[in-house]
């Protein structure tokens, strides 16, 4: 994840690498057999796509939720892969639409292969996805899993029908995040959940944790879009402005900006937003009117109350110390950095 987190979070760390590590074993022989006579640049294309230095939060999430509710072995390592698979397919994809670059610090997918490759390596990746939850968490699993799919298609619609629309607000920001951020990282909770064979209260439980850690995880991400260092993101810093998407830092500033301020905020947004003064002022405003900050705030909040349904988890030494790392990685996603 990051190695230049603070101590605090040096267990995390360790089992994050750990839990890494199993979920890309798990995923090169799961590709080796499933991709064995394909075509040599689709091999090509996923190898590139998924092996770069991604966080693995959601393969982290699926293994560290079904060992709270009793489960560890092999297989539980190529479910977590799954979600890999479907995350870097939305990533793929992701970059074609958003025209973006870069992405864990290098050419994107779609810049180094061209968007035709980008878009069946993602089909490819969300095939191999499904069938693998199929397969390890039945069709209840699938249920969920599709239904997260589904949603986060609908969140990037709506996304697109806010672009650059100064009458957005707050609750249709949150209903995008929550489309196309949260509900995959709430279902590799509770899917993750569902393998070990929790019941419901435990299941829910750990939905709503990734919910709230999922809503807080994109808040960051777009505080990180205007603040981040690209050298640390790996991606192209000011790309959701130059895009014309009404992230919550923005909004929050248009909630405080005087009449002449929002009439500012509106030519930046509706001219040509690739010029770097018009983002360069856009930034300076946001700051003034107290965006980042305010962001900030309500991460944090989101990450305070994802940490309230885990209190039903503090049975044995198994479920209490994974259910610690929980508690862990939802301070790391404040903190982070990339
Ligand atoms: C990026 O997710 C996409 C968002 C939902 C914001 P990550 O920040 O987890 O990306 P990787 O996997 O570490 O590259
Ligand atoms: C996440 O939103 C989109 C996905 C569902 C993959 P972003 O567009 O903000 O993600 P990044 O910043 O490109 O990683
Ligand atoms: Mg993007
Ligand atoms: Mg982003």
């Amino acid at each position: 994840m990051n190695p230049s987190a603070p101590d605090q979070f040096s267990a995390l760390l360790a089992a994050a690498a750990a839990i890494g590590a199993r979920t890309d074993t798990a995923m090169r022989s799961d590709l080796e057999t499933a991709l064995a006579d394909c075509d040599p640049l689709l091999i090509e294309v996923l190898h590139y796509a998924l092996f770069n230095g991604g966080k693995r939060i959601r393969p982290l999430l699926t293994v560290l939720c079904s060992r709270c509710c009793g489960r560890d072995d092999a297989p539980l390592y190529l479910l977590a892969a799954a979600f890999e698979y479907l995350h870097v397919a939305t990533l793929a994809h992701d970059d074609v639409i958003d025209r973006a670059d870069h992405r864990r610090g290098r050419p994107s997918v779609a810049a180094r292969f061209g968007p035709t490759a980008a878009i069946l390596a993602g089909d490819w990746l969300h095939a191999r996805s499904m069938h693998l939850i199929g397969r390890l968490a039945g069709a209840d699993g699938l249920d969920i899993f599709c239904a997260a799919t589904a949603a986060m298609v609908n969140g990037e619609f709506a996304q697109l029908r806010h672009i650059a629309d100064l009458n957005t607000k707050q609750h249709h920001y949150f209903a995008v995040i929550r489309q196309k951020t949260s509900n995959l990282i709430a279902s590799a909770c509770s899917i993750g959940a569902l393998y070990a064979g929790a019941d419901r209260r435990q299941r829910d439980a750990l939905a709503t944790y990734g919910d709230r850690i999922g809503a807080a995880f994109q808040v960051v991400d777009d505080l990180l879009d205007f603040k981040g260092e690209s050298g640390t993101t790996g991606k192209k810093t000011g790309n959701d402005f130059v895009e014309g998407k009404m992230t919550l830092p923005v909004l929050l500033a248009l909630e405080k900006a005087s009449a002449e301020q929002r009439q500012v905020m509106k030519t930046l947004l509706e001219g040509d937003r690739s010029q770097v003064e018009a983002l360069a002022r856009i930034h300076a405003l946001v700051e003034d009117l107290d965006g980042f900050k305010g962001a900030a705030r309500i991460a944090r909040r989101l990450i305070d109350e994802a940490l309230e349904p885990l209190a039903i988890f503090s049975r044995g030494q198994q479920e209490q110390e994974n259910t610690e790392r929980l508690r862990e990685l939802a301070g790391f996603i404040l903190a982070r950095k990339k």
